[in-house]
Order: C-alpha cells, then sequence, then structure tokens
C-alpha cells in the first residue's frame, strides 16, 4: 500500500485529477492520506474536504527545513513514511529544502507546466511564449535539491499557437497536466519506475 501526501498551495485542479482518477480507477495500492496547503483558504482545501481526505494548513514564517519539518511531521502523522509514502507537489509553490528532499528521496513527485529542462521556475507560460517556442507543455518529475531539475518522469507536449495568450496556453497545458499526473501517480504505484541516475525508465 502507498500512502499519498499531496501538497498544495492554491487551485488544486492537479490534486483533484489525481483523486478523482484514484476514485474512479479504484487503484488498491495508493490510499490518499492528507492534503497540505502553504496557504490557508484555497480552493484546494475544499476540493479535498469533498473528497473526504484531512486537510491541513500549515503556514508561517519559518523558512527552510524549520518549515519543512512541520510539513514532515504532518506527513508522518498521517502514514505517509519515506518506506511507504508518496509525496506530490501539486501547485505547491515553495522551493523544499535539501532535509525534506533526502528524508523522501525519489518519493516526491512534482508537476511543471513546461517540457523541462526548459523554463523551469515561475511563470513558464510566459516565459515559452515570450521565448517564441513553437511547443511547449508539462513534465512530471521526481524532486531533488535543485528547482525543477529532478528526474523527468514523463512529458506531454502542446502546439503553441500565433494567437495564443497566457490563459489560452495555460489552459491546454493544464489539460494535459490532468491526464499526465495520474498517469505517473499510477506508474508508481505499479513500481514501474526505475531511477538510472538522470533517467527515468519505466518498466
Ligand atoms: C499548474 O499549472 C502547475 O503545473 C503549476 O501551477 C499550476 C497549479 O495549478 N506548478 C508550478 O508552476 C510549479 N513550479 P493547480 O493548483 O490547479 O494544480
Amino acid at each position: 500500500m502507498i500512502n499519498l501526501g499531496i501538497l498544495i498551495s492554491g487551485r488544486g485542479s492537479n490534486m483533484e485529477s489525481i483523486l478523482n482518477f484514484l476514485k474512479e480507477n479504484a487503484i488498491a495500492d495508493v490510499c490518499p492520506k492528507i492534503v497540505i496547503s502553504s496557504k490557508p483558504e484555497v480552493e484546494g482545501l475544499k476540493k479535498a474536504t469533498k473528497f473526504g481526505i484531512p486537510t491541513k494548513v500549515v503556514s508561517n514564517n519559518l523558512k527552510g527545513w524549520n518549515y519543512d519539518k512541520e510539513i514532515v511531521n504532518v506527513l508522518q502523522k498521517y502514514e505517509v513514511n519515506p518506506e511507504n509514502g508518496l509525496v506530490c507537489l501539486a501547485g505547491y509553490m515553495r522551493l523544499l529544502s535539501p532535509e525534506f528532499v533526502r528524508t523522501y528521496k525519489m518519493r516526491i513527485m512534482n508537476i511543471h507546466p513546461s517540457l523541462l529542462p526548459s523554463f523551469p521556475g515561475l511563470n513558464s507560460q510566459k516565459k515559452a511564449l515570450d521565448y517564441g517556442v513553437k511547443v511547449t507543455g508539462c513534465s512530471v518529475h521526481f524532486v531533488d535539491e535543485g528547482l525543477d531539475s529532478g528526474p523527468i518522469i514523463a512529458q506531454k507536449h502542446v502546439i503553441v499557437s500565433d494567437n495564443d495568450t497566457y490563459e489560452t496556453l495555460s489552459d491546454r497545458i493544464l489539460e494535459q497536466e490532468h491526464i499526465l499526473y495520474p498517469y505517473c501517480v499510477k506508474l508508481f504505484s505499479e513500481r514501474r519506475l526505475l531511477v538510472e541516475g538522470r533517467k527515468v525508465v519505466i518498466t
């Protein structure tokens, strides 16, 4: 059994896509245990409650590991442990400390709205538009100690059209995110992800 913890900071549509997928496909091996938000009163918290998943807000001025150890405490309280857990960052807008990453080594996933390693960090859709790329997309990767730099699990592409705005492009990327993230959680639950250095082999 894999115990799932999801970390959010806002709308939580990716969290919702994972929870819907788990509900509809009854993946027996994955149990969503807790949704933690770095911000109070965000839309994602209400969505999690509708699924009947416990929620917790960890919002304070602490930084680095001082903040993250509170997150780890909550995860472990809900049995999302380094041995049996998977932590999904779903629009979670904080950088993780090295201690957090090392505690859950190759057990933290993130979704990012670009074809990494292009356009890491914030506002990736705008960066892609400003750069003039013809193709962008989204990536799910394991989290390492860098910024959006961990081994890539899977990606989906989105064609950029000449009249795309930030909103239209973001919406089309988001549609693909909602397909990609549950797929990666499923692969993890089937123990089909083999990390070899920078490469993730899907067995
Ligand atoms: C998503 O587009 C996600 O890829 C992005 O934030 C949005 C969250 O939406 N994440 C990042 O930019 C992380 N660097 P959601 O809250 O509706 O899932």
